[in-house]
């Protein structure tokens, strides 16, 4: 299982990567704005910073939504750093595009994904990875993992090598949901990656070992 960071903060893709379990970066227009990064020459310059962190996948979002747009853009973003991955929105010229950079070699994340029949197409028109929103399904009272386990068993059925990389993580147990239903990759905030750290037990049974040593060694 793959582990991204959801995020367009430096010093968060550092945190990551530092931490040794980073296998890539996603982000969007919207993680970009975040962080105040405006303009194509800055947005440009900002990816080529995270590629120097990460020698992972990193998925840049096209904004162009017509097919000579998109595959204009993708080009452009593709010569940033051989890890980038454009990523396309589930549109009709998505769809044409992400089969056109799938025959010319470039790697491609399918966004905005929330239906098995989207997927069924990202698939087939030769997507590396494919995002679906968990946590924004969840947000209107669906349940996000059941599209995942739907997605893994038809890519299964028909051996799809798109990857399923489940997006929109809200906390750790929408990883630990992902793990049991065998998404290849989850994208999630820092946050969320950070609180699999956290067990109760963990910190009572450490605080008692150091106790224990510290009256041992008086
Ligand atoms: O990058 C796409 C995705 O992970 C968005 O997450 O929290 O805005 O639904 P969120």
């Amino acid at each position: 299982m793959k582990f991204f960071v959801d995020t367009a903060n430096l010093d968060q893709i550092r945190e990551a990567h530092d931490l040794g379990i980073l296998d890539g970066v996603t982000t969007n227009p919207s993680l970009m704005a975040k962080e105040g990064i405006t303009g194509e020459a800055n947005i440009r310059k900002h990816y080529a910073d995270i590629c120097e962190i990460v020698s992972g996948d990193v998925s840049a979002e096209v904004i162009s939504t017509d097919f000579e747009g998109i595959i204009r853009e993708g080009q452009e973003l593709a010569k940033i750093a051989p890890n980038i991955v454009v990523k396309v929105p589930m549109i009709k010229d998505g769809i044409k595009a992400i089969r056109w950079f799938s025959d010319n070699g470039i790697k491609t994340n399918c966004t905005l994904v929330f239906s098995a029949g989207q997927a069924i197409l990202a698939a087939k028109a030769g997507a590396t990875y494919l995002s679906p929103f968990l946590g924004r399904i969840d947000d209107i009272s669906w349940d996000g993992t059941e599209l995942i386990a739907q997605i893994v068993e038809i890519y299964a059925n028909y051996g799809f090598a798109t990857e399923i990389l489940a997006a929109s993580i809200r906390n750790p147990l929408h990883i630990v949901n992902c793990a049991e239903l065998g998404a290849d990759v989850i994208t999630a905030p820092l946050k969320s990656i950070m609180a699999l750290l956290n067990h109760p037990l963990t910190d009572i049974g450490l605080e008692k070992f150091l106790a224990d040593y510290a009256k041992g060694n008086a």
